[in-house]
């Protein structure tokens, strides 16, 4: 076993400034916004293991399935010797594609590439340590800077799963895609997990579920914004909302302020916000897809769709597409 190699392009110091800049930035916008991104601290990710178990949330359990069915042919098909996992977490999935890579004999490589240096460096060291014929290249980075630093050499399988390119808005996908695309050689494919336009009903159920895992979770985010800026939130003065924009096919989560209140957060200089009784902030948008929107946004950047995978009940697709 080789000891992995790890790229930190991403320093405590630009995570606090990031923080800072987007938490001012959402916060004095109208309407008022925070990022997603904000929900994963160790219990925003403990929260979210406990969100993919619940009876409501389905897109986890089909996306395992699809992948469980199919992992031997997107092996073959992607015909790579490198994986590269875009905000690989604990690289869960990623073992059920590696073993498949491994199978098919020709893996050489696997890169995670995650914003946590601490969650990086545990799953880079775990997949070292479990297979220990390929070489494990680990970046520390985020989607908007850094992937064209993303390590280049052989043929490349970038793996974007779990439906996380459902919190882009259209414009932010496109620019996501260019972006990947532009460090792509021909041949390198882009695996690729989209929730899918369902039943509204259930659409919506399952991010509010009966349980309120996910009223916890979206209320997470401004413990988080406590903890880091110092901010006064009382997370029991928001009420979790969510619903399915039938417009923009996307579910919007929101927070919706019960009572007018104030709330400072000194590491944003002393920020004093106001909210209004009802006011509703934008905490998340999860967008779901359908195959020839998927398909066109990829061949608007090179990629071709050559597979399109579902899990049986036709909730959650993953598409191989490549770059001719
Ligand atoms: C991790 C972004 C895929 O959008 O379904 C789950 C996050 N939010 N429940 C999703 C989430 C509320 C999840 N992603």
């Amino acid at each position: 076993m080789t000891t992995p190699i790890v790229d930190v392009h991403l320093q405590p110091e630009d995570l606090n400034a990031a923080l800072q800049t987007d938490v001012r930035d959402g916060l004095t916008s109208t309407p008022k916004e925070l990022p997603p991104k904000y929900f994963y601290d160790d219990r925003g990710s403990r929260l979210f293991e406990d969100i993919t178990r619940l009876p409501e949330y389905y897109p986890t359990r089909c996306e395992r399935e699809i992948l469980d069915r199919c992992a031997g042919h997107i092996a073959q098909a992607s015909g790579a010797d490198t994986l590269i996992e875009l905000g690989s977490g604990t690289s869960e999935k990623t073992r059920l594609l590696l073993d498949a890579m491994v199978e098919g004999g020709r893996l050489r490589r696997f890169v995670p590439f995650d914003v946590s240096e601490t969650t990086l460096r545990d799953a880079a060291a775990g997949i070292a340590r479990e297979y220990p014929s390929i070489e494990v290249h680990g970046v520390v980075g985020d989607f908007d800077h850094h992937l064209p630093l993303l390590p280049g050499g052989g043929r490349r399988l970038v793996a974007f799963l779990g439906g996380t390119i459902g919190n882009f808005t259209p414009p932010d996908r496109k620019r996501f895609f260019a972006e990947l695309v532009s460090g792509f050689e021909p041949g390198d494919g882009l695996l690729l997990g989209t929730d899918l336009v369902k039943d509204v009903g259930r659409l919506e159920a399952a991010y509010d579920d009966s349980a309120g895992v996910t009223a916890d979770f979206n209320r997470n985010v401004l413990h988080v914004v406590n903890a880091r800026l110092g901010a006064d939130f009382d997370p029991d003065r928001f009420q979790h909302v969510a619903f399915f924009d039938l417009d923009n096919e996307w579910i919007e989560m929101r927070l919706r302020s019960r009572a007018t209140h104030t709330v400072t957060v000194p590491g944003c200089d002393g920020l004093e916000v106001s909210f209004e009784a009802g006011e509703e902030m934008r905490t998340e948008i999860s967008a779901k897809f359908r195959r020839p929107g998927v398909e066109s946004e990829l061949a608007a950047v090179g990629l071709e769709l050559t597979e399109w995978w579902t899990d049986s009940a036709g909730d959650f697709a993953l598409s191989l597409s490549v770059l001719r």
